[in-house]
């Protein structure tokens, strides 16, 4: 499940600002990812990804689509390549010459399995957002209007219910919220008004 990649550096400095079309991440997504399920989930923390670059970073058009690029492409190999998971798509990107933060900020997604630590800003969001994201995903499905009404404090009570998406890890959220100036409450804010009208 999980591949520690035994490296720090990825991609190549000359590749800085070399990125490619969110058309082309999805081609890639549609050929990699077969399941639904989780390339919606790709789709949702790019859409949070990219807001919030936009809307608390002052990102320029270039810099917010990196932050969406990440999210878009941060499992892509995750349902074919389980085991190598995420080595194959730092590799496709390092061959693809795109720019090293975006593979960095993917290699650090997950610390605990990567052994990547988050070093700037997008590489912290992307910890915190995806974990997060799935959860606040799994909160609302359960719900008979979904996403519309849903309200942090719900979400907040279902992590304290170990039992309830029981996989996703509670001490990966923590870790992640304690890295960067922003309350567990305002994520699940931020995640919900960002992510309920993607599909
Ligand atoms: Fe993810």
């Amino acid at each position: 499940m999980s591949h520690n990649l035994g490296r720090n550096s990825f991609g190549d400095p000359a590749n800085a600002g070399n990125l490619m079309t969110i058309e082309e991440a999805n081609t890639l997504l549609n050929e990699w990812v077969p399941n639904e399920k989780l390339r919606l989930h790709m789709k949702q923390v790019a859409a949070v990804m990219k807001a919030w670059a936009i809307e608390k970073e002052n990102a320029d058009e270039q810099t917010a689509l990196k932050w969406e690029l990440a999210g878009l492409l941060h499992d892509a190999d995750w349902e074919k390549y389980p085991d190598d998971h995420c080595l194959i798509i730092i590799e496709e990107l390092e061959k693809r010459n795109i720019d090293p933060d975006v593979i960095h900020c993917i290699a650090s997604h997950g610390p605990s399995y990567f052994g990547v630590e988050p070093n700037n800003k997008m590489d912290k969001m992307i910890y915190a957002f995806d974990e997060l994201s799935g959860f606040v995903h799994a909160a609302a499905l359960i719900r008979p209007t979904r996403y519309e009404g849903l309200e942090v404090k719900s979400v907040l009570k279902r992590l304290k219910s170990p039992a309830f998406a029981a996989q996703v890890s509670r001490e990966d959220i923590n870790d992640a919220i304690s890295r960067i100036n922003t309350s567990l409450e305002e994520i699940i804010q931020f995640i919900i008004d960002h992510q309920k009208d993607v599909n």
